[in-house]
């Protein structure tokens, strides 16, 4: 018993946490994990390395989820700020021995942007095997990088740059139109009515790109409340 609390206390790597993928039922419709085994994980890798903000538990658990679901060869993400959501995919690649490269774009340190890390950008990440940092527009930088390495199937984005609808438009839509295979995590979508005074324009976008592309994609969001994460996912058959 003082075994298992132990395992599943923050800061304790426990030495008997399980490296079989926690997908489940991959030959079935739905996209399932053991939510169980995937707790596990988070509390004991990534709490330690990452902490709740700005990604809660839940939202670490979706991240973890789709990287064990859908073992993609790429994950191509911005912006990568100090590196937390490149350290959840690197961490959660390494646990279960899931082949990825991690390409991970944040705006040149010359740009204005209120969220730019500056010197910090990547520090958690910086040197580790099969994370590449770049700088540049996420987008343009992450679809060179794609053609440039051979147009690998089925990739996955994390967008999670500039929040405006307009940005995040812009982003889904080129990753659906010119990725077909892709899937899509975004973040910061969670909705709620006027009243709240939120930005909603990543949830706007994703109903809009949906609309553009019907039936392309299967959807799971956070919910929950703020600030939430959606995945927009593709199983291979
Ligand atoms: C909310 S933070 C990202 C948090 C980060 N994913 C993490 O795990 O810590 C937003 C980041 O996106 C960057 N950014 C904004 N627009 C971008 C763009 N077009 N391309 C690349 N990075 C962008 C900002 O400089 C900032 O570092």
């Amino acid at each position: 018993m003082l075994q298992r609390m132990r395992a599943l206390l923050p800061g304790r790597r426990s030495r008997t946490l399980s490296t079989t993928s926690p997908a489940k039922n991959p030959a079935c419709a739905e996209f399932e994990v053991d939510n169980w085994a995937v707790s596990r994980f988070v509390l004991a890798n990534l709490i330690p390395a990452v902490g709740v903000e700005p990604f809660p538990l839940h939202e670490l658990m979706l991240m973890s989820s789709a990287v064990c679901r859908l073992r993609p060869p790429q994950i191509f993400e911005w912006g990568t700020h100090v590196g937390k959501s490149a350290r959840v995919f690197y961490e959660c690649a390494r646990h279960y021995g899931i082949a990825v490269q991690i390409h991970s774009v944040d705006l040149p340190d010359e740009v204005d942007h209120v969220e730019h890390p500056q010197g910090l950008r990547g520090r958690l990440v910086r040197g580790l095997p099969g994370v590449h940092l770049h700088q540049g527009d996420g987008l343009e930088v992450s679809f060179s990088v794609w053609r440039a390495s051979g147009r690998v199937p089925a990739p996955l984005f994390f967008i999670d740059g500039d929040h405006a609808y307009e940005s995040v438009l812009r982003e889904l839509s080129a990753v659906a139109s010119e990725i077909p295979g892709a899937s899509a995590l975004l973040h910061d979508t969670f909705n709620q009515s006027s009243g709240s005074g939120y930005n909603v324009g990543p949830h706007r976008a994703i109903e809009e790109v949906l609309r553009t592309h019907p039936g392309r994609y299967r959807r799971i969001d956070s919910g929950l409340g703020l600030p939430g994460m959606t995945l927009l996912y593709q199983l291979r058959s």
